[in-house]
């Protein structure tokens, strides 16, 4: 059946979908589901995952029912080298569905009052005998009350029922989100991330503020000065310095003032 719809086609993001009670990872039904040539959008949502993949190998845990948890297969027209900003471009379509203000910290939490409600990854394979695709998983804590949230989190962790004071529709929020993404997907697809600087800089978390970051082999820390046209962070260190940094994590931030 996901063979049927041609390549190229406008259907809406989820049109095709895969709704589990619980799974490994959505991360893993998109993987098997893109070999068998299923198409752009494909979607695959799970209410749990017993081994759900968060960015530099780590777990994604979610209790049962809390949250929102899924993937989208992606084909993007742009070569391997120039998908790095796509989780920036997912963070931002997550970010303006949220119910509450919500900023980017680079290159993928998502934040509301400086804990973190939702997470991106974006897992790129490029199999030898077919174009390339992109795995976009999201995960959102929805409902999570403060206990069922990881005490130990690199960053703090928060809920959307927690930021504003009630349980929220998983199913809107869901269409919702599945819709900003494709949209703001489209844009980049069609015109490239500098299409997005603007909405990029409405809700980036650390323009402005001294941060350190975490590279390979070292940490460096300076004023972030926001991202360049391929998304990559600029921060400018003590001597004035700017470096361009297209990958890392974020370690600390100072307060905002
Ligand atoms: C991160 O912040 O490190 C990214 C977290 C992404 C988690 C989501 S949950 C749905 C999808 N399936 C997974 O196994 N991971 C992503």
């Amino acid at each position: 059946m996901a063979a049927s719809i041609p390549p190229g086609t406008s259907a809406r993001f989820g049109q095709l979908a895969s709704l589990l009670p619980d799974c490994v990872s959505t991360q893993e039904i998109v993987r098997a589901t893109a070999g068998l040539n299923a198409p752009e959008g494909f979607l695959a949502v799970s209410d749990f995952q017993t081994a759900g993949r968060g960015r530099r190998g780590r777990t994604w845990e979610a209790e049962a029912s809390t949250s929102l948890l899924f993937s989208l297969l992606l084909r993007p027209s742009a070569p391997p080298a120039e998908l790095a900003p796509l989780t920036l471009v997912a963070g931002i379509a997550v970010a303006e569905s949220m119910p509450a203000p919500a900023r980017v910290r680079w290159p993928n939490d998502v934040l509301i009052e400086g804990a973190k409600v939702a997470g991106v990854i974006a897992e790129l394979e490029t199999p030898a005998d077919r174009p390339h695709h992109v795995i976009l998983g999201v995960g959102i804590n929805v409902n999570q009350r403060p206990r069922e949230l990881p005490p130990e989190a690199r960053v703090p962790a928060t809920s959307l029922a927690i930021e504003t004071g009630h349980q929220q529709d998983r199913l809107s929020l869901l269409l919702e989100v599945v819709d900003r993404i494709q949209s703001a997907y489209r844009e980049f697809d069609a015109l490239g991330f500098p299409a997005l600087l603007d909405r990029w800089n409405s809700v980036d978390e650390l323009a402005g503020r001294e941060v350190t970051v975490r590279l390979a082999e070292r940490t460096i820390s300076g004023l972030a000065r926001g991202v360049d046209r391929a998304g990559r962070l600029l921060l400018q260190d003590e001597a004035g310095e700017v470096h361009i940094l297209d990958a890392g994590e974020v370690e600390r931030v100072e307060d905002a003032h």
